[in-house]
């Protein structure tokens, strides 16, 4: 008895769910535009701040568009008390991504738009967690280290403020515009897992935080934005050029992923990871160490055995590696980028919503009679 359809692509590879304004993808050629503009020409010559207005807005801002949405941004970035005293109480050797998918659900009830679902307060709440994650992930950092919280520094831009706040310096010009870039190139792509999940959740007409909650932890995984993390770990573990041959053969062998390299769309390289590489080659080239090095390495003998191209996580590694940034913050800082597609994406879906309910094909038993618990 089955009276389900039958077509079921494993993880609903190629499905098509919705139509979209915001992202699209061509993962023949290894194109990605956002609002129709070119991923490589936003990351040369936008901000993040322009970048996450195109998103939200449609449309690249004027100057005067810009300065008042920076600002907007920039003013909603203070925590309430309540927020501060928990991420002061969190347990200090958490995971990084489960303290930002616990405070991002926490601060929900301190948002007086939570329950409003129009547009407006939507935007509102959009925006108020663009501005509060990083916030929150740095507050969260300094304090498992003993430090104390810096406040956010008005006058910074998105990237630099960051920075300023993980760190008490204040960045030099060439980190915060890498970070810029990084925020850049992971803003939003298309109907990934974290960002149908968050439209999964939005479409009950749930509310954004919910979304967002749902987004952060699928966002978790070590085959979506978990690689990052999984990545350093691998360059750390394989240290010098000269053992890049046995650990990935030893990986094969065991039937393993090389983490940061694949991906369900691009059937070419990952146009992000062809920024990212000139980045992390640069940035080797002014601060020294083998990192990008042996990053190239890996990527020409996976490619020459396998030939399976790097995703978008193989080179943000050892560029935020060669940043300063501890390892168990490059994924929260890709949440922090994608917070700014999520948003879009949830207001997008409620802008014309249809509950998101798939059905799944039936495999199991026949239907059958109960057996008495004495007779089973
Ligand atoms: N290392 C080794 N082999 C890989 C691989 C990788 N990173 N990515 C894909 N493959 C191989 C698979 O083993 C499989 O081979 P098979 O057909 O011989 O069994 C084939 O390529 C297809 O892989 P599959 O896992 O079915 O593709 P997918 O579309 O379901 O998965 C990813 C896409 C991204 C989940 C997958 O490439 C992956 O796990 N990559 C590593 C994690 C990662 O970097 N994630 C970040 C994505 S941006």
């Amino acid at each position: 008895m089955n009276t389900t359809p039958n077509s079921n692509p494993k993880g609903l590879a190629d499905v098509v769910v919705s139509d979209t304004h915001i992202t699209s993808i061509d993962g023949l050629t290894g194109k990605l535009y956002y609002r129709g503009y070119e991923i490589s020409d936003l990351a040369k010559n936008s901000s993040f701040e322009e970048t996450s207005y195109l998103l939200f807005y449609g449309e690249l801002p004027s100057s005067s568009q810009l300065n008042q949405y920076s600002n907007l941004v920039y003013s909603n970035r203070s925590l309430s008390e309540n927020i501060v005293s928990l991420i002061k109480d969190f347990p200090k050797d958490a995971n990084v991504m489960d303290f930002l998918r616990t405070i991002v659900s926490y601060s929900s009830l301190y948002d007086p738009d939570l329950n409003d679902n129009s547009m407006e307060a939507s935007m509102n709440k959009s925006i108020r967690l663009l501005a509060q994650i990083p916030v929150m992930l740095s507050y969260f950092h300094r304090t498992r280290n003993n430090l104390e919280i810096i406040p956010p520094a008005e006058d910074l831009d998105y990237a630099s403020n960051f920075l300023y706040m993980l760190t008490g310096n204040m960045p030099d010009k060439l980190s915060s515009r890498v970070l810029d870039q990084c925020l850049i190139l992971h803003a939003d792509h298309g109907f990934n897992a974290s960002t149908f999940s968050a439209r999964v959740t939005m479409s009950t007409l749930s509310d954004v935080y919910s979304a967002v909650t749902s987004a952060i932890g699928t966002l978790k995984g070590t085959l979506h934005g978990g690689a990052n993390e999984a990545v350093i770990k691998m360059l750390r573990e394989i240290k010098d050029v000269e053992n890049i041959n046995n650990y990935i053969l030893a990986k094969f062998a065991q039937k393993e992923k090389i983490m940061g390299f694949g991906h369900r769309v691009y059937k070419t390289i990952d146009p992000r990871a062809t920024v990212l590489r000139e980045m992390s080659k640069d940035l080797q080239s002014k601060l020294g160490g083998n990192l990008f090095d042996l990053s190239y390495d890996i990527e020409q003998f996976v490619l020459k055995e396998k030939n399976i191209k790097p995703n978008v996580d193989f080179y943000a590694a050892s560029v935020y590696s060669m940043l300063n940034i501890d390892d168990d913050l490059f994924t929260p800082i890709f949440a922090c980028s994608r917070a700014s597609g999520w948003c879009s994406q949830i207001l997008e879906q409620l802008s014309d919503n249809r509950l998101i309910r798939p059905r799944a094909k039936y495999i199991g038993p026949e239907p059958r009679s109960f057996i008495d618990l004495n007779q089973r």
